[in-house]
């Protein structure tokens, strides 16, 4: 994984390898559920590598061990509406014990504006650990509006994690919230004149559930 100033680029050759599986646009949807499902397990994995542990003990048939548990810091993985759904499923499955918030945003085609439509988080998500998950970065406006939308309940720590950044994404919201650590497997280069990142994978909501 390379990190840059709170940004982490997971170069992970299995990572790498299901990006670009993707990306073609002859995936069905059924495969890409199931890969960016995979995708969050893998990155999940590391973007968790900070959750504390606490010492215990355990008898096993042999002899007392001394071992380790989590400590029970509690965590929130919170998906933007409607993409971040595939991914908040992957990320359960590591982290089960998890609460799940969602946030609704969409983009209004014509300005690109982020339009926050729906927000349901755990009742005691300021004492939480976030973990905001969406697929793409791209304008940034939907990201920062999640990230808004936490700080005024008062969360301090979040992570966003999202499989195609653009490079403005992670500038703009790196920007805005530098405290947010920001996790993802690819960065392209350019936005088109529809705010759609290039070469991308076009519009994840519709790839994941078939709405085009
Ligand atoms: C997509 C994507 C992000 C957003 C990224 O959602 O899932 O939430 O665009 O773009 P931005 O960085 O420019 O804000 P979309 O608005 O298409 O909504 P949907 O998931 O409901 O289809
Ligand atoms: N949202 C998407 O789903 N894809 C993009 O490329 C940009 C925003």
């Amino acid at each position: 994984m390379q990190e840059n100033s709170n940004v982490f680029i997971f170069d992970h050759p299995l990572i790498q390898h299901k990006i670009s599986l993707l990306r073609d646009k002859n995936t069905s949807s059924k495969d890409f559920r199931e890969l960016v499902s995979e995708i969050s397990v893998l990155m999940g994995y590391e973007v968790t590598r900070d959750i504390p542990l606490k010492e215990i003990e355990v008898e096993t048939p042999v002899a007392m061990a001394k071992a380790k548990t989590i400590s029970g810091k509690k965590l929130a993985v919170i998906p933007i509406l409607r993409a971040g759904l595939g991914m908040a499923d992957g990320f359960l499955q590591l982290v089960p014990m998890a609460r799940v918030g969602h946030i609704g945003i969409y983009r209004d085609h014509e300005t690109l504006e982020a339009i926050e439509y729906y927000c349901k988080l755990p009742k005691d998500i300021e004492e939480r650990d976030v973990v905001l998950v969406d697929p793409m970065l791209a304008t940034a406006g939907s990201a920062i509006g999640a990230v808004e939308c936490l700080k005024k309940r008062d969360v301090k720590n979040i992570k966003f994690m999202c499989l195609i950044a653009s490079r403005e994404g992670i500038r703009r919201l790196h920007t805005a919230y530098p405290d947010v650590a920001i996790y993802c497997a690819a960065v392209d280069e350019e936005l088109n004149e529809f705010g759609y990142i290039v070469p991308g994978l076009g519009d994840a909501g519709d790839r994941l559930f078939g709405t085009k």
